[in-house]
């Protein structure tokens, strides 16, 4: 009898380590590739940002990589969640043929120089709250997307200027891939899923919610007819505030495209909120109409 072949089930994904390996993999894979970058600790929002992938690629490429020079503090960094056996059971199930899971030193080359700066985009909202931390996230997204070469890559909307920065950054540098947007995931009570939501005490947990509250209320208000963007925040702030676990550390009601702050609301507008409870930060969205 001659050897069994393995199900091709069996094989996936398929785990590589170094640029060369991802390289070899995709110098032969059917296309068109989607690419689903990560920084691991994976949950149902990655899932589904990969099953997206999945129905529209015929190559499913999944990166997991915690990028130290995105995270402005240390201890944030030291304490982010990593689970690389999880995460490859819920690579697989959400359908990733290859997973790229690189090391610092793979990613920077021993004397990398290179970062990629975005403008204006970069500096209000999380750019302001977290200096240095989109350089850090268009330096290795620019990475991560020279390496794959993908036809499209898949972002969540719950970072949206996260994905409004790379669009730019897309567009500026002329890369190809196609910048996907994909809807938040929530949990049932209205948490959006994060990968720091496991690091909440109970209490914290049970205070979350709050995020989305907030938001429906500045929802509510503008769908009653409010047009001032200042009052649109301030009902965001007066539900943060019966919260006494929750501290805000921006509220903002402004341009989806320029993330200025508006004074009125006559077109699309984006609120946006940033939250800590204790050391954890989380944040929220919720595009108007
Ligand atoms: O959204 C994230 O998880 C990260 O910022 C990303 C895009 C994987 C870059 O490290």
């Amino acid at each position: 009898m001659g050897e069994a072949t393995p199900a091709p089930e069996a094989l996936r994904p398929l785990v590589v380590r170094t640029r060369t390996e991802l390289r070899t993999a995709l110098a032969t894979a059917p296309r068109p590739i989607g690419l689903v970058p990560t920084m691991g600790a994976l949950h149902e929002g990655h899932a589904s940002l990969i099953r997206r992938a999945r129905a529209e690629s015929a190559t499913v490429v999944a990166t997991i990589f915690v990028n130290p020079r995105q995270f402005n503090e240390t201890a944030d960094f030291e304490e982010y969640a990593r689970d690389e056996a999880a995460d490859l059971t819920t690579a697989r199930e959400a359908g990733a043929d290859i997973v790229f899971i690189p090391t610092v030193e793979e990613v920077y080359p021993a004397g990398s120089q290179t970062t990629v700066r975005v403008g204006a985009l970069t500096e209000a909202l999380e750019g302001a709250a977290r200096p240095g931390h989109f350089e850090g996230v268009t330096t290795v997204v620019a990475i991560l997307l020279c390496l794959a070469g993908a036809e499209r890559a898949y972002f969540g909307q719950k970072d949206a200027q996260q994905l409004l920065v790379v669009r730019r950054m897309a567009l500026d540098l002329g890369i190809a891939t196609e910048i996907v947007a994909c809807p938040i995931v929530r949990e049932p009570d209205g948490l959006a899923m994060s990968s720091r939501n496991v690091r909440l005490t109970p209490e914290q947990r049970a205070a979350a919610p709050v995020l989305r509250a907030s938001l429906l209320a500045a929802r509510a208000a503008y769908e009653a007819g409010e047009r001032d963007g200042e009052a649109l925040r301030t009902a965001i702030r007066g539900v943060l505030a019966a919260e006494p676990l929750a501290a805000p550390e921006y509220v903002s009601c402004a341009d989806p495209a320029t993330l200025r702050e508006l004074a009125r609301v006559d077109g699309p507008a984006l609120l946006s909120l940033a939250v800590r409870f204790g050391s954890i930060r989380l944040i929220d969205n919720d595009p108007l109409p």
